[in-house]
This record gives structure tokens, sequence and C-alpha cells, in this order.
């Protein structure tokens, strides 16, 4: 990695605090939803009723320039829909997201017309799927994967492009010898390597990363870790890192929010919840972990 790898600590000394990001009651529902399910407070995602499952169930949170907020939870707990929500690929029921650069920071951007969406998606955010299919185009090579994200935040010189192209997939290892081959026939985690590569190719101030450790062997794993922590630190980037992986989240995250059933039930600095966590799920992650 281009960066230098030296000690890391999560506690970054000048940081920035004021809020880039803030979601309210955030709320995703797959189905029509009943009187039941919209008025009572349900012990599960799916409704006994109607069969709408509350993905996401009034999320919460702020994010601070340059931080990092972990996102854990059990399967099916709706991570991967609450960023895709943010991402603009899945259509929110209900709730707000306001990102400070964005218009003063005084509007919703989940009100935003598709076009302004996707302005705010090319050009302030960078996201990493859980599953690399809905992140890459296989059959184009790994460059032009880059470039199409270049393309998109208005870059449209071809020199300038296949330049910056390399140099981005540089930074995440993969040889030049290989930046014009598809992804399809990467390893899993060259695959998310490309991923980063791409998400970060517009400077984006907000990076969404789902479960992009999940699947890779150790040796895989600690370096992308290692890769993540050195663009939070060298470029200052704001991160929303899902993991149902406790100690993921603990190597990366400044703060963590712990969802069940679509609710987020318990926040707070990491440490803290690993030291003494509230909530019975918590507790029981945090044993495992153990
Ligand atoms: N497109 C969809 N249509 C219907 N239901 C969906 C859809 N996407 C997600 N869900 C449901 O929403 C709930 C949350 O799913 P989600 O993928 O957000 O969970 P997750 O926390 O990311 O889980 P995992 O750790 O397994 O990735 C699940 O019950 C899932 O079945
Ligand atoms: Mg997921
Ligand atoms: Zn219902």
């Amino acid at each position: 990695m281009s960066v230098p790898n030296t000690l890391l600590t999560k506690e970054s000394q000048d940081k920035d605090t004021s809020p880039i990001l803030q979601v309210s009651n955030l709320t995703k529902r797959f189905g029509e939803g009943c009187d039941y399910c919209k008025n009572h407070e349900l012990e599960t995602n799916l409704c006994s009723e109607c069969g709408t499952v509350t993905a996401c169930s009034n999320v919460s949170f702020e994010l601070d320039k340059g931080e990092i907020l972990g996102v854990v939870g059990e399967s099916g707990s709706g991570k991967s829909t609450m960023v895709k929500c943010l991402y603009f690929d899945q259509q929110v029921t209900s709730g707000s997201a306001i990102l400070t650069d964005f218009k003063d920071g005084e509007t919703n951007i989940f009100d935003q017309s598709a076009q302004m969406q996707r302005y705010i998606r090319n050009y302030m955010m960078g996201m990493v799927y859980q599953n690399p299919h809905l992140g890459l185009k296989m059959d184009y090579s790994s460059s032009g994967n880059v470039a199409e994200k270049l393309i998109s935040a208005g870059h449209y010189h071809v020199g300038k492009i296949r330049e910056r192209s390399s140099e981005l997939l540089n930074q995440v290892e993969i040889p030049v010898s290989r930046m014009d081959e598809q992804p399809k026939r990467f390893s899993g985690g060259m695959q998310q390597r490309v991923q980063i590569s791409k998400a970060l190719a517009n400077n984006p101030p907000l990076l969404l990363l789902d479960e992009i450790t999940t699947g890779l062997d150790l040796s895989v794993q600690a370096k992308v870790l290692d890769l993540i922590r050195n663009i939070q630190r060298e470029m200052q980037v704001a991160m929303i890192v899902v993991s149902h992986d406790l100690g993921v989240i603990r190597m990366l995250a400044d703060r963590t929010i712990v969802m069940k059933e679509g609710k987020v039930v318990e926040q707070g600095l990491t440490d803290q919840i690993l030291q003494d966590p509230q909530h019975s799920y918590t507790q029981l992650l945090v044993h495992s972990l153990l």
C-alpha cells in the first residue's frame, strides 16, 4: 500500500468533530404495511398480520467528519438495507438524512430528485457492496470499473482517467499488469479491493463499506483492514463500516451502533460498548468475541 503503515490508533489527533451526516428515523419497509405494523412496536421485523418486513425502523445516528462509525448486528438486522438507502439503491419509506456539505445541510437528501441523488452519489459518496456483483461490472476491465466512477464524477480526459485509475488500483495493490483484467477473474479479496479503489475515485467525504472483509481469509482480511485505516488517516474520509464481526468493528470504529430486527438497540463509543454492553443482544455478541 502506498501509504506508510506505521502504528495506527483509533484516536486521530486533531479531528474535526462537526457532523457530516445526520440520519433521523430512517425507516424502510418491504411491503405495504398495515395498521398493526405501522402503529405498534413489533418484536421482530416481520409483521404477522400482513407479512411486511420492516428492515429498518427509525434508525437515527450522526457521523462526524473523518470518523468511522461501526454498524454491527446479526444477519437480517437491516445493516445492508440501511446503507443501500443512504446510497439511494433503496428508497426509504420515511425518515431523513442531511449531508452538511450538500445545500448547506438544510435539505433531506431522500427528498431530492433522482438527478440530484445521482449527483450526491457520484460526487459525495463511495460504496463498497457486500456482494461485489452489485458494485462491479464483472465483464468490464478493472480499470474500466474505476473509470466509470471517474466519468460519472465529471472527468472526461481519457489519459488522465487512465492515469488516475492505475494510481487508485495501485493504492489497493492491484498490480498494473492486471489492471485490464475483468474482476470476474479476480479473487474475492481482489474484487473487494477493486471496489474500494472505485469507491475512492471521486475523493468522497463519505464512504459506505458493507462487510468488506467477510469471506476473506485472515491474512487478506488484515490487509484490507490496514488499507481502510490508512485511507481514513490519510484522507480523513468519514466511513460507515458495516460488519457482523465485532473484531472488525473494534479495530476500525470510533463509535458503533448495534442493530437488531431493524432497530438500533445500542449506540456509543466502541470501547465502551465492548467493555460494558448494555443490551442483552450486545452482551451476547461481546461474549462470543471473547
Ligand atoms: N429487496 C428486498 N426485498 C424484500 N426484503 C428484503 C429486501 N432486501 C432486504 N430485505 C429484508 O430486509 C431484512 C434486512 O436485510 P439486510 O440485507 O438489510 O440485513 P443485513 O443486516 O445486511 O444482513 P446480513 O448480515 O446477512 O448481510 C431481511 O429480513 C431481508 O429479508
Ligand atoms: Mg448485509
Ligand atoms: Zn403489517
